[in-house]
């Protein structure tokens, strides 16, 4: 088992990585356990695969898990979902000391950490995550929400974790489309901030992808250790070095609106496509060579994932996918700052970017 730590001064915690955690669950959390009781927010596929061993773990060590099992999907993260949470959560006699364990994918611990966030002014939470996104992303780092119908992850918290707990093991049964999905944001942080890492996923993101038990553990820890050092530097996101984070996550957004946020295409898979597009912008306006920008699309496309956004054969134009940009939660005062590259492993964030010219790449790409 890795573990990184999160340094987060009076709140640092633990990311703790390697297969097996999930038969282990009840040694790894009994520190933070004060009662026999313990409160967990699952989903229904979660549920499914995993509740016997963490049952198995819990009640051996002489704890007594109560599930909360919630239909899988984003529509969780709502008003209603978060309500029927607190509302079990007060139902169990949760209180301000104890901690919540948050076992699934982004949806879960989202919504987990955003009902710990306000239940009795804020209580301790654990997340285990299920998904490589949650793994590699979304567990680690505080981020916390629900979603709005004037958009996604508009009504949240920062609230950081008590304990991470990323069972590799977990992902065997987790769909192949969700590892990519996944993956997607585990070769982000390469791309962003360290070309060694890039290079190792040109080589093993396919193994990744397959699940490979080797390869997923040194890529979660990778980029748990990369998003762990960002983090820590800019817990809110105010410095920019957070928002290097949302690489690809601009152009994403827009294709992710075009098809209306649904399962056309994942989140991950917007990701993937977005990181393609700033890195061939970051070429277009001369930071990087036409080279580095096709080798980060065929290291992108060797996994299994989308490269380019013909294949989505979608009827709307460069315009009016510029448009949908607009409407980004990243609009700061007017302006769009884009993630884009001075190199493989160089980001950086540019509030200049002309949006007629975004609107014209964009048709390129297209009809590419
Ligand atoms: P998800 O939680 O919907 O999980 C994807 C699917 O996989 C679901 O159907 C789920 O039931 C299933 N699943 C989960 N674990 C499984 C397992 N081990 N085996 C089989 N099936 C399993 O989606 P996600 O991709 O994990 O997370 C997406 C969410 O994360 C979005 O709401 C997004 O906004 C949020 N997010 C948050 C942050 C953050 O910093 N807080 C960062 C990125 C994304
Ligand atoms: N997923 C982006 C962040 O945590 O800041």
């Amino acid at each position: 088992m890795a573990v990184i730590r999160v340094e987060l001064a009076g709140r640092a915690y633990d990311v703790r990585v390697g297969a097996g955690l999930l038969a282990d669950c009840a040694k790894q959390c009994a520190p933070l356990l004060r009662k026999t009781d313990v409160p967990i927010v699952t989903d229904v596929n979660v549920s499914h695969h995993w509740r016997e061993t963490v049952t198995a773990s819990l009640v051996e060590a002489g704890f007594k898990p109560h599930f909360l099992v919630l239909d899988p999907g984003e529509a969780a993260k709502s008003w209603s979902g978060l309500e029927g949470v607190v509302e079990w959560l007060l139902g169990k006699g949760v209180e301000r000391g104890d901690h919540i364990v948050a076992l699934g994918g982004g949806v879960i611990g989202d919504l987990t950490g955003f009902a710990a966030s306000v239940l009795k002014r804020g209580c301790g939470f654990i997340q285990i995550p299920t998904t490589l996104l949650a793994q590699v992303d979304s567990s680690v780092g505080g981020k916390t929400a629900i979603n709005s119908k004037q958009g996604k992850n508009l009504i949240g918290a920062f609230h950081q974790p008590a304990l991470v707990l990323a069972d590799t093991g977990a992902l065997t049964t987790l769909p192949r489309r969700e590892m990519l999905a996944g993956y997607a944001e585990v070769i982000k942080y390469g791309i962003l901030g360290d070309p060694e890492f890039f290079a190792w996923c040109e080589d093993n993101g396919a193994s990744v992808v397959d699940g490979d038990a080797d390869a997923l553990v040194r890529a979660v820890e990778q980029s748990v250790a990369a998003k762990a050092r960002i983090v820590a530097e800019d817990e809110r996101e105010t410095s920019g070095t957070r928002a290097l984070l949302n690489l690809g996550h601009t152009f994403g957004h827009a294709l992710e609106a075009e098809t209306g946020f649904s399962s056309a295409l994942l989140h991950g898979e917007g990701v993937a496509l977005g990181m393609v597009l700033a890195a061939r912008y970051s070429a277009r306006i001369g930071n990087i060579s036409t080279a580095d920008a096709e080798r980060v699309t065929a290291a992108i496309a060797s996994s299994g994932l989308r490269s380019e956004i013909s294949e989505l054969a979608l009827s709307c134009s460069g315009s009016e996918l510029a448009a949908h940009m607009l409407h980004d939660k990243k609009m700061d005062a007017g302006t769009l700052p884009f993630v884009l590259l001075k190199g493989i492993g160089k980001a950086y964030l540019d509030k200049n970017v002309a949006m007629d010219d975004v609107a014209e790449f964009l048709s390129e790409q297209l009809a590419r």
